[in-house]
């Protein structure tokens, strides 16, 4: 989806940034501390606790923990106005780091290998500009500081359970992007990011020696015509110009090579951002099941797990998130269009009020190797925060005063 050709004119102030520029040492200073104490999803009680300090430091915060591990602070500015929702997740993942950085994970099986740290970081980074500046801007700013962003069923819808939505006017969140080098931002119109199901199947056959076929069912020739057969739901009942993933990721059979096992497992996962696809997909899948199933004696149990919303972007939102990133980083700094069948619980927050997510790029320019999200060598380049915190401030401010 192209971007539209017209866009507000959003203006840059530069007591914001000179604000957030003074504030780039703390910045960096606050990501290192949280990259060396990782903290898995649902337990991020260190990082609330790192979170819930410095946002007590900033005069006319109210903190509260709706949620868990979640830290929400509320700032109202100099007159009443609008509501403003900043997100950033601040959870790690269960991996063991392999970088060789002064401030690398003090927890071995935990890592901020998706750049957490780095929205924890930029999003108090912009809670104390706003601070410093509340006599400026009108209305109220609450910044959500969401736990559990990688293990479903996630932080961010229970924190709208929690009531952190209620009355927000319009939402805004980013992802640190590795894949787009730091100086660039992108933008993406309509939907970004995949709804990101799960499915479980087991098949049951009957077992028997390997010599001996005819007198078993043979569930991993089975269960290999399963797999082949979903993947004709992607290239022959899908339309090209629709995106659909499934993928098989687990397949388990077998203790011996000459033993026919009588039951195989397989796990995968189906991406999807379009609901009607949503919804026929799983129901395809239990018939191609069923139907190989019967054909071959076997019987099969299907388990189809929902996951997050796919992350669509708000298309008023968004043109201020495009005008902000053109007004501070200039025209050809604006990427478009790095949709993908990754997941994000931002939708979650989307679902109750407008709201635009966006891509700060992260990637070392001219690097040759960029670690994808999620590897044990994921790095950042850290120029790419300040970068972040003027989007929050910048887009911030305009969807406050003016709206979208
Ligand atoms: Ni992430």
């Amino acid at each position: 989806m192209g971007h539209p050709a017209d866009q507000p004119s959003v203006r840059i102030h530069e007591s914001h940034r000179k604000q957030a520029r003074s504030l780039e040492p703390d910045l960096i200073r606050w990501r290192r501390h949280l990259h060396q104490n990782p903290e898995l999803s649902f337990e991020e009680q260190e990082t609330s606790r790192f979170v819930t300090e410095r946002l007590a430091e900033i005069p006319g915060m109210e903190i509260s923990h709706p949620a868990a591990t979640s830290v929400v602070g509320v700032l109202k500015g100099a007159r009443s106005g609008r509501i403003l929702a900043i997100r950033a997740d601040m959870d790690a993942l269960p991996i063991t780091e392999e970088n060789e950085v002064p401030f690398r994970s003090a927890r071995p099986g935990a890592m901020h290998a998706c750049g957490h740290d780095g929205h924890t970081a930029m999003l108090l980074a912009a809670a104390r500009a706003f601070g410093d500046l509340r006599k400026e801007w009108p209305g109220e700013i609450r910044f959500l500081f969401q736990h559990a962003e990688e293990l479903f069923p996630g932080g961010g819808e229970e924190m709208v359970q929690a009531g952190v939505m209620d009355g927000v006017d319009a939402v805004i969140g980013t992802h640190l992007w590795a894949h787009v080098p730091a100086g660039r931002i992108a933008v993406t119109y309509g939907p970004m990011m995949a709804a990101p199901d799960v499915f479980h199947i087991r098949i049951t056959g009957r077992g028997g020696h390997a010599a001996r076929p005819q007198s078993s069912v043979d569930v991993i020739v089975l269960a290999s015509q399963v797999v082949q057969n979903f993947q004709m739901l992607v290239s022959r009942e899908t339309d090209p110009l629709d995106s659909l993933v499934v993928s098989v990721t687990q397949f388990h059979a077998g203790t011996a090579h000459n033993v026919l096992p009588g039951t195989v497992e397989l796990n995968g996962t189906v991406r999807t951002f379009n609901a009607e696809l949503r919804k026929r997909i799983p129901e395809r899948m239990e018939a191609i099941l069923a139907g190989l199933a019967s054909a071959h004696r076997a019987s099969y149990e299907f388990r189809y797990d929902r996951g997050y919303r796919p992350v669509i972007n708000h298309e008023g939102v968004n043109r201020v998130v495009e005008a902000s990133a053109v007004a501070l980083f200039g025209a050809k700094a604006v990427d478009f269009d790095q949709r993908n069948m990754g997941g994000e619980d931002f939708s979650a927050f989307q679902e109750k009020a407008p709201g635009a997510f966006f891509y700060v790029g992260a990637g070392k320019p001219g690097a040759e190797t960029v670690y994808p999200h999620h590897h044990a060598r994921f790095t950042i380049d850290e120029s790419a925060l300040i970068n972040g915190v003027e989007m929050f401030l910048t887009a911030g401010r305009h969807l406050l005063e003016e709206g979208f």
